[in-house]
């Protein structure tokens, strides 16, 4: 700042770009968002079950790339699945030392922790291509139940914590979930998720209509805080357990008494003076999303999450999962529950109904409607938290391609 001029908090780019939305129609208004089919770079994603890794070698695809996921005496560790001397993938091979892999082919053993090559097997122990050759590899990380890798740029990752809901992290939860590979664009299946229009027609047959109501679209806002874009409910009246925090309410709550159970909420004690829209925008919502691709739908007495994690441009991985917070013998009716019919209902018949859609979307040109104001709020989102990205990489010396506004 120079003069006294007064420093401007939004990025040039960030506003050649806003100065160009109006009247677009298509994806060339979020360069980012346009360029990332196979998915947002500097995240965790979760790709199986824990269960599924084991010391046999797997193969798996994430954000177009081929990765090789093997146990090691418990630990899980991925690396790029191509061998540097002839491109056969590792996870053809199988481990011949403890802490390592060896390529089918030629034997060439590469150290799991650190990608070096650590012997050639046909050229002798001392052979002199060791430790001139060093595979790729991921961090890994194990939560919930399932194994998650980070893809990035070279960068250092963020810590998985930091990522995943907050709920989630530090309270034991009770989980039911299917994971299922699915056909279609990751980001139709995210913009399917949390698009306002669809939920009331799409799955309007959908059997688990029977059990939970739908939204009250028509009077939904959309607000953001932090990471997270929310819709919230004006005229609903609902109530949320929240893992470790005590019970939230909708609207009704700062007309009602606190309930017992109320916890830490911090503002909850001045709850009937607190100013009714001030209110809704404390409450986390109802429906939310947040990078790079995460649905958060709050019910009563539990949370749904939904990640869409991107193989490639054309197929993505369905992650859905339920979590109740209650402890001991009060999580068993859930998990009954889960198993018995929410799994069959909701991520199964309710489920397939999104997944049919997201198959046979088709990409931009597009017209939107008011209710898309969603998906608009969510590429904002996504675009500017890209934006955000490239610059705190370029303050480490880390260069990323910015894709160009046509
Ligand atoms: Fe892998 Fe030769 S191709 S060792």
């Amino acid at each position: 700042v120079q003069n006294g001029e007064k420093a401007t908090t939004t990025p040039p780019r960030r506003k050649q770009r806003a100065a160009r939305l109006p009247g677009r129609q298509d994806w060339s208004s979020w360069p980012h968002y346009q360029a990332a089919a196979a998915g947002f770079r500097g995240y965790w994603y979760p790709v199986g079950y824990s269960s599924r890794f084991t010391g046999k070698p797997r193969q798996i695809t994430l954000l177009g790339e081929k990765i090789v996921v093997i146990r090691d005496r418990g630990t899980v560790y991925a690396l790029k699945d191509r061998c540097p001397h002839r491109g056969v993938p590792l996870s053809e091979g199988n481990q011949q030392f403890p802490g390592t892999i060896s390529c089918p082919y030629h034997g060439w053993t590469f150290d799991l922790k650190t990608g070096d090559l650590a012997a050639a097997i046909t050229d002798g122990p001392s052979s002199p291509i060791c430790g001139k050759v060093t595979q790729p590899t991921y961090p890994v990380e194990e939560r919930l139940g399932m194994v998650w890798i980070f893809v990035g740029d070279g960068e250092q990752p963020h810590p998985i914590d930091e990522q995943l809901p907050e709920e989630l992290v530090g309270n034991a939860a009770v989980v039911g979930s299917r994971i299922q590979p699915r056909e279609g664009n990751w980001r139709f299946a995210c913009e399917n998720g949390y698009d306002e229009g669809h939920a009331k027609y799409l799955h309007r047959t959908a059997l688990w209509r029977l059990f939970k109501p739908m939204p009250v679209w028509n009077e939904t806002r959309i607000i953001q805080r932090g990471r997270w874009i929310y819709r919230v409910q004006d005229k609903q009246y609902w109530t949320a357990d929240f893992p470790g925090l005590g019970r939230w309410d909708n609207q009704a709550w700062f007309k009602m008494k606190p309930p017992k159970q109320v916890g830490n909420i911090g503002n909850t004690i001045s709850h009937r003076e607190t100013n009714p829209v001030i209110a809704a925008q404390e409450f986390p919502g109802f429906a939310s999303v947040s990078m790079p691709g995460v649905l958060r739908i709050v019910y009563p007495t539990f949370i749904h999450y939904e990640f869409y994690v991107p193989v490639d441009a054309d197929n993505h991985l369905y992650v859905g999962v339920m979590a109740d917070f209650r402890r001991g013998w009060r999580a068993l009716p859930f998990y009954a529950k889960y198993l018995g019919f929410v799994r069959w209902l909701f991520h199964g018949q309710f489920s397939a109904q999104d997944k049919w859609m997201v198959e046979v979307t088709d990409a931009p040109p597009e017209k939107l409607y008011r209710p898309d104001d969603s998906l608009l709020k969510w590429r904002k989102l996504a675009e500017d938290t890209c934006e955000d990205r490239v610059e705190r990489l370029a303050g480490q010396g880390i260069t990323v391609t910015v894709p160009e506004v046509s």
